[in-house]
């Protein structure tokens, strides 16, 4: 798959669910109107979608939320999908989690063959950890890595950045992941959906935080990539990693290889546009692939050459109605 901008798509991030056990004060409002249970797509139907878009050249795949792992039978899913990396057809099978159900299902995902996973985890306070994301339980996310750790599967923490709140800690955050062996990605908030606090007050560029970085550590830029927008340094102190996602600060949308399919089959070519193809109305209209495959194409045909998000006093409204929980990052 080929888009208008002679960019190949080979990455699929489906989010299997927009429900989440957390309430991150930055992705979610308290009272989420959460897509209705109707019009979820059926795990097989998603098998269905995901081994079409395997078909036509996606070598990796991705499962996000919400929270995957709360979406009932998602075991069951994932290893369905197995069968493509024993085939050969996919290089890779990943998951962003949260972490709160990884201490259960941890040994299985390495054993379908899961190798690496993102955990989000915007602080190692138990009480800021509380308050960041509502309701989350930070000794369960934590006992979630380990169990992660010892099954084998390579972790890496994502962090979204976030002024007075963990700008500080974030020091202290790479020092902790650095010793445990994982690597570090800081992130952007970005204007998705509505939210109940100001995003003004929590965007923290990623420029400043660098810049803050550097009185601490030495970073040296490193070609390293993983696939995604993420800008790698690796740092002396701790011969770790750290990743930057800068949506904001510096645009990366020239070397966009993915999309993005939602629990009820919506597909959004663009994180950061409105945009989107319905592909459950053609996955259900008949029992082959072929009107699929053309709705497929005829979206992979119009993805946008990229976004463009602000946060300031200005423009202080998100930049597309849906929040991120939907899409999944
Ligand atoms: N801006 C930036 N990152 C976000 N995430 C959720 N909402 C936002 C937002 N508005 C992050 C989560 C997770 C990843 C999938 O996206 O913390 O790490
Ligand atoms: Fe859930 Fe992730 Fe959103 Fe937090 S950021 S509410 S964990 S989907």
């Amino acid at each position: 798959m080929i888009d208008p901008f002679g960019r190949t798509i080979d990455y699929l991030r489906v989010s299997v669910t927009d429900r989440c056990d957390f309430r991150c004060t930055y992705c979610m409002s308290e009272n989420m109107t959460f897509l209705p249970r109707k019009e979820l797509l059926s795990l097989e139907e998603l098998d269905r979608l995901c081994s079409l878009f395997i078909e036509k050249g996606v070598r990796r795949l991705r499962l996000t939320g919400g929270e995957p792992l709360v979406r009932k039978n998602i075991m069951h899913l994932i290893g369905q999908l197995s069968r493509h990396l024993q085939t050969g057809a996919l290089d890779e099978l990943t998951l962003t989690t949260n972490g709160s159900q990884l201490s259960r299902y941890a040994a299985e995902l390495a054993d379908l063959g899961v190798k690496r996973i993102n955990v989000s985890l915007d602080t190692l306070d138990p009480d800021k950890f509380r308050a960041i994301t509502r309701w989350g339980d930070f000794s369960r996310v934590m006992a979630g890595i380990d169990a992660a750790q010892e099954a084998g599967i390579k972790v890496k923490l994502n962090a979204v950045a976030l002024k007075n709140f963990n700008d500080l800690e974030i020091p202290q955050m790479i020092r902790w992941a650095h010793g445990r062996g994982m690597d570090i990605t800081l992130i952007e908030t970005m204007p998705m959906g509505e939210i109940e606090l100001d995003r003004t007050d929590q965007y923290l560029p990623l420029s400043l935080l660098r810049t803050q970085l550097q009185r601490e550590f030495s970073l040296e830029e490193i070609a390293y990539k993983t696939g995604g927008p993420a800008r790698y340094v690796k740092v002396a102190e701790t011969g770790g990693r750290i990743g930057f996602i800068t949506p904001m600060t510096h645009n990366f949308c020239e070397s966009c290889n993915r999309v993005r399919l939602t629990c009820t089959g919506t597909l959004y070519m663009c994180l950061g546009q409105e945009d989107a193809a319905d592909l459950r109305a053609p996955l259900r209209a008949s029992e082959g692939n072929e009107l699929l495959s053309e709705a497929i194409d005829r979206a992979i045909g119009r993805k946008p050459k990229g976004h463009d998000f602000i946060i300031d006093r200005r423009h202080n409204r998100p930049a597309v109605s849906r929040h991120m929980s939907v899409t999944g990052g």
